[in-house]
């Protein structure tokens, strides 16, 4: 549905009146109407490295989920305030990994003997908390745009790594783009005592992967791909690679949401496209290459929105927007001071990958 006038220009003139003092990051998973008033869009990766392009900047703006706020407030200056504008704007994966489930993990793996040679690498789609206790450990973060790079550095570090919190993009990057086999990875499942796993398998394992996964991505199936194929010949199948690894494996294109743009961007005139990832973005990019006879279809239609990601919605922002223009400061995202140090020094890892 187009978007309500009014609001939308409520949110014109808040954003004109903060002038430089504002800076609107989106996250490619928002709604259109958000979109619009992004002074930047990105992936995970490259809205954390653009979150400190603004010093001057008195106010962040992020569009987009928590754990990418607290992230933004990480890597920006003291005198920033980084606002989300629905603090109800989780990540059911972030959650899926608590500080003390991750604090027992490594206790186990302390009494396997083996946590001398693990190297933590945690995905971006994680609390400050855990983000500290990757930096704690010697670990980097990654995102799904840098994971193998990221997993590389950790193997010149270690021998084993423990990959919280998303079991399948662990997974999909040591078997498709580190040559690992099924067979060294293990899934550490936090509900379970010694995490369901002995301790042979932990001192066999190269790769321990945490039980979390993407309730939107988890979704794809294999059947997904197959359907899809006979309903549409020649189709190309572009999926993130957050999605179950048997659906990567059947994929013919596997990256971050940044990857999937330029993908399509680059596409050939006439091409069928399958994505496999949220909603929203896959249909902008339905309408945005339609002009261009390019046939983008969603990987399956059972599949919907990031519901978080859609707690973003015009009405927060422009509230959002009018408070700070107000001068009063609004769902303020504040890392404390020992977390923030430890995931910073994470953080930095992953900023300074090759
Ligand atoms: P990217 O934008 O890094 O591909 O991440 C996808 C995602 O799930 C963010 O929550
Ligand atoms: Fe979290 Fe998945 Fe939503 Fe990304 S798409 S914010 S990983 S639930």
């Amino acid at each position: 549905a187009p978007s309500d006038p009014d609001l939308v220009e409520r949110a014109r003139a808040a954003k004109a009146k903060l002038g430089d003092k504002v800076f609107v990051l989106g996250h490619h998973y928002q709604r259109d109407e958000v979109i619009e008033f992004a002074d930047v869009t990105g992936d995970s990766f490259k809205l954390a490295r653009d979150a400190a392009a603004r010093p001057d900047a008195e106010y962040i703006v992020f569009c987009g989920v928590h754990f990418m706020a607290e992230s933004a407030d990480i890597l920006t200056g003291d005198d920033q305030q980084v606002i989300l504008p629905d603090l109800a704007a989780g990540c059911s994966m972030a959650d899926m990994a608590t500080a003390e489930q991750v604090a027992e993990c490594w206790d186990v793996l302390t009494e396997a003997g083996i946590a001398e040679q693990v190297v933590p690498v945690s995905y971006m789609n994680s609390s400050a908390d855990i983000k500290a206790f990757t930096g704690k450990h010697g670990g980097t973060i990654c995102t799904s745009s840098n994971a193998k790079r990221a997993l590389d550095w950790a193997f010149e570090q270690g021998e084993k790594v423990l990959f919280l919190p998303d079991q399948h993009l662990g997974r999909n990057t040591a078997v498709r783009d580190m040559g690992m086999s099924l067979d060294d990875c293990v899934v550490y499942n936090p509900h379970k005592p010694n995490g369901g796993l002995t301790v042979e398998q932990l001192r066999d394992a190269k790769m321990i992967l945490w039980r979390g996964h993407c309730s939107v991505h988890g979704r794809f199936s294999l059947d997904s791909v197959n359907d899809v194929r006979a309903r549409i010949p020649g189709v190309n199948v572009l999926v993130h690679p957050e999605c179950k690894h048997e659906v990567v494996a059947a994929a013919d294109y596997v990256g971050s949401t940044e990857y999937i743009i330029k993908a399509l961007e680059a596409a050939p005139r006439g091409s069928k496209w399958a994505i496999g990832t949220e909603l929203n973005l896959v249909r902008r990019l339905a309408n945005r290459f339609a002009s261009e006879d390019k046939e983008i279809v969603f990987l399956d239609k059972t599949v919907c929105f990031c519901s978080t990601m859609n707690r973003i919605d015009l009405p927060h922002l422009v509230w959002a927007l009018e408070s700070l223009a107000a001068g009063k400061v609004v769902n303020r995202i504040q890392v404390d001071k020992e977390t923030e140090s430890f995931a910073k020094l994470a953080l930095e890892r992953m900023l300074a990958l090759p």
